[in-house]
């Protein structure tokens, strides 16, 4: 079971106040330094393919890696809708990682528009294609419909995305989208999701930590 925790563009917790949680967090670049000396596995948000260059605001595997940093997300929806974020610079972003020695948590999931016209699995489809399994390589199913929204995908919904992103590439998958402490266990329960990557109710100390809890309890 995998929890992972993504702060986003917020100061996030402190990290001591998470102190021996067996999680994945993911803050501001910012910190990133204070997470590590916290002892708690930390990824980037993002990551460029290329070690380094001319590519301004961009950040590189092994300055990731010099500074303790385990892994980062790549492909996340709000970097596709909101930074040009493609599946072809994901692809690259994903396999520079990879490539450089981090773990990836690569990011797929439909639109509320896609999943209304049937297009679900041609989405996942296209935005699969373009990776290759790899043993440091994780998925994230995160439905764009059910992010910062309270909109949350049934366990049900959720099964059936996970089901059929596996039956394309051969990866554990996390869900994400509006995971709370009253809605991670129907969800963390179903067989095909192998943990949760959490947004909101990562900022709070104690609603992570009774994810967290969750997820141990169902898996132990
Ligand atoms: P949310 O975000 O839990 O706030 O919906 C999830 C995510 O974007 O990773």
């Amino acid at each position: 079971m995998i929890i992972a925790g993504n702060w986003k563009m917020f100061r996030g917790p402190d990290p001591h106040a998470l102190a021996g949680l067996d999680a994945i967090v993911c803050p501001p670049f910012t910190r990133l330094r204070a997470c590590v000396e916290a002892g708690l596995t930390t990824y980037a948000q993002n990551v460029h393919w290329e070690p380094e260059g001319a590519y301004t605001g961009e950040i590189s595997a092994p300055m990731l890696l010099e500074i303790g940093v385990t892994g980062s997300l790549v492909g996340h929806s709000e970097r596709r809708q909101y930074f040009g974020e493609t599946d072809q610079t994901v692809a690259l972003r994903v396999r520079g990682a990879l490539g450089a020695g981090l773990r990836v948590i690569a990011c797929v999931g439909e639109t509320q528009a896609e999943r209304e016209r049937g297009e679900t699995e041609d989405v996942l489809r296209r935005q699969l294609e373009v990776l290759e399994p790899h043993p440091d390589l994780v998925l994230a199913y995160e439905p764009v419909w059910a992010i910062g929204t309270g909109l949350t995908a049934t366990p049900e919904i959720a099964q059936e995305a996970h089901a059929f992103i596996k039956s394309l590439l051969d990866a554990p998958v996390l869900y994400g989208g509006s995971v709370k402490p009253d809605n991670a266990e129907g969800l963390l329960s179903q067989p095909d999701v192998d943990g949760a990557l959490v947004g909101g109710a990562s900022l709070d100390a104690e609603s992570f930590r009774a994810i967290c809890e969750t997820g141990a309890r169902i898996r132990s």
